[in-house]
């Protein structure tokens, strides 16, 4: 991966392939931001006008390449939009500060930008060690290219070699910090954007908990996987009876994280299905091209428990991966079949490509038997989210409105879009059967939110949880934007382990 590293030297005097200066939209025209005073007195002080003149408004998204006056080291100037000048009125004689994910975005923009580079200085505004970890994360996260699968490489540069962040003190412990704390977010964010970008031959419920267990050892998290038998041994009929038509088998995997002096404890479930065909409920052609990314859930809860592992947070985290592959085959499970959860309660399938809730269930009543103080399943679960709230945004539900609060705000803190979303009690009748005690379908209007529903009759009585449904922002199916890939985009990840964090430090609750 990108390497990163902060530097003490001034953005002219460092050696480096380009030097990367952010452009605000002022009132007036582009705006260069501060940083980048060095850039522009190289320029004369006219730094801003030339932009001006080829164009540039300042605008997200904005990448200008400008060759280097004499004065500066680098040949290369990059000039990434900021979007608007924050307003200095509104924030007081200190002068306006830009947001951490216009910062963590224009970051990822240039990462793109300079594929092929060995080495840029960024020269973007840093007001706080937090603008440290955002720069740190956009530059590592927009670097990212997926390229294990390409016998001739598509795009022969290679990922930008090394971000070397001006403005951030290396000798500064917090600063230093926010760097270490950028890499292990974006490098396990990267890990898994590889996950749900590996194609459904390669990763099957088998090889990913091999690979799970593999990056356990290396992080110090105790990896224990249920194999088939012992799925049925247990009595996971939910895990089991999506898994039943595959002839790869289904595994449940368990992450623990623990912490000597922790006070409270976490769980998260991920839904992990390695590939949905629907099942014999089959999705037509046109809906099942990128449902590799079904897994997405998993990916992320495998992240975030070795985040928090690597950045030894003071708090217990279990990840439960909830993996199997949805295939049609005489083997499996029909519409009409019931299955006997691990619950107990039993599920009139009515439809075999609801079958992320299914496996979701049995994992989620498992994980409520260690009580824990609060469980957080995310999951690709409906196509109804994707229309409710498009591809970029998640949707958070709860069986608690302060929790639910509570995540949301963490999403925006992090800069993950997301918006909370209703269980509303009417829709529960919908999955009314005749022959079970529940069918693992209801109304089609709402969708999302009756799948939510299904899965809080799963969770342990008395239990905090909360349901993020990321069947929009899992897979980018447009071009790269800021430091999204096409992809997987690794959605919910700096959320779980801001929640981790906050959780640690005991802000939570
Ligand atoms: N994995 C899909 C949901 C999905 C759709 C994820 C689009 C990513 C992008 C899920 O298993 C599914 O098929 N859901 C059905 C549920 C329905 C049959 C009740 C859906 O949303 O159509
Ligand atoms: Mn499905
Ligand atoms: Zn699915």
């Amino acid at each position: 991966m990108t390497a990163l590293t902060l530097s003490t030297a001034g953005a002219a005097t460092l050696r480096a392939d380009a030097v990367v200066v952010g452009v605000a939209k002022g009132a007036k025209g582009p705006v260069v931001a501060p940083g980048a005073e060095a850039v522009d007195k190289a320029f004369g002080g006219k730094l801003a006008a030339v932009l001006e003149t080829l164009g540039v408004t300042g605008a997200e998204g904005e990448a200008t390449k400008v060759p280097a006056p004499a004065g500066l080291k680098a040949p290369v100037v990059l000039a990434v939009g900021l979007g608007a000048e924050p307003d200095s009125r509104s924030a007081g004689d200190a002068g306006a500060e830009y947001a951490e994910e216009t910062l963590r975005r224009a970051a990822g923009v240039a990462a793109r930008a300079l594929a092929g580079a060995k080495k840029a200085a960024f020269a973007l505004p840093v007001a706080a060690a937090e603008d440290v970890q955002a720069i740190g994360e956009g530059a590592l996260l927009g670097a990212y290219a997926f390229t294990a699968f390409q016998a001739v490489p598509k795009d022969a540069r290679g990922p930008l070699g090394e971000a070397a962040l001006l403005g951030a003190k290396p000798r500064d412990k917090a600063h230093k910090a926010a760097a270490e704390r950028a890499v292990t977010v974006a490098e396990e964010i990267n890990r898994a954007r590889d996950l749900v970008n590996t194609p459904p031959n390669e990763l099957n419920p088998a090889s990913f908990a091999a690979v799970a267990t593999a990056a356990g050892k290396e992080h110090g998290v105790k990896v224990q996987v249920l194999d088939e038998k012992a799925l049925t041994k247990g009595g996971y009929g939910g895990i089991l009876g999506v898994g039943v038509g595959s002839e790869a088998p289904p595994r449940l995997v368990k992450l623990s994280y623990t912490h000597s002096k922790a006070e409270k404890s976490l769980a998260f479930v991920g839904k992990g299905i390695t590939y949905d065909s629907g099942g014999i409920s089959l999705k037509p052609a046109g809906h099942n091209e990128t449902m590799k990314c079904d897994m997405a859930g998993a990916a992320a809860v495998f992240a975030a428990v070795v985040a928090a592992a690597r950045l030894g947070l003071q708090v217990n985290v279990t990840g439960w991966l909830a993996l199997a592959e949805n295939m049609p085959s005489g083997s499996a499970t029909r519409p009409g079949d019931v299955l006997r959860m691990y619950s107990g309660k039993t599920v009139e399938v009515l439809n075999t490509d609801a079958e992320g809730r299914l496996v979701l269930a049995d994992a989620l009543a498992k994980a409520s038997e260690e009580t824990p103080d609060a469980i957080v399943d995310v999951a690709t679960l409906t196509g109804a989210m994707v229309l409710a709230l498009g591809s970029r945004t998640f949707g958070i539900m709860s069986n608690d409105d302060a929790f639910r609060t509570e995540l949301h705000e963490i999403a925006e803190e992090v800069g993950e879009p997301s918006w909370p979303m209703p269980l509303p009690a009417d829709l529960r009748k919908g999955m009314d059967s005749p022959t079970a005690d529940i069918a693992n379908m209801g109304e089609r209007m709402g969708g999302g939110l009756v799948a939510g529903l299904f899965l809080k009759e799963f969770v342990g009585e008395g239990i905090t949880w909360a349901h993020v449904d990321i069947a929009g922002p899992a897979f980018n199916e447009a071009g790269p934007f800021g430091y999204t890939p096409k992809g997987g985009t690794g959605s919910a990840i700096r959320t779980l382990v801001r929640l981790a964090e906050r959780t640690a430090d005991g802000d939570l609750g």
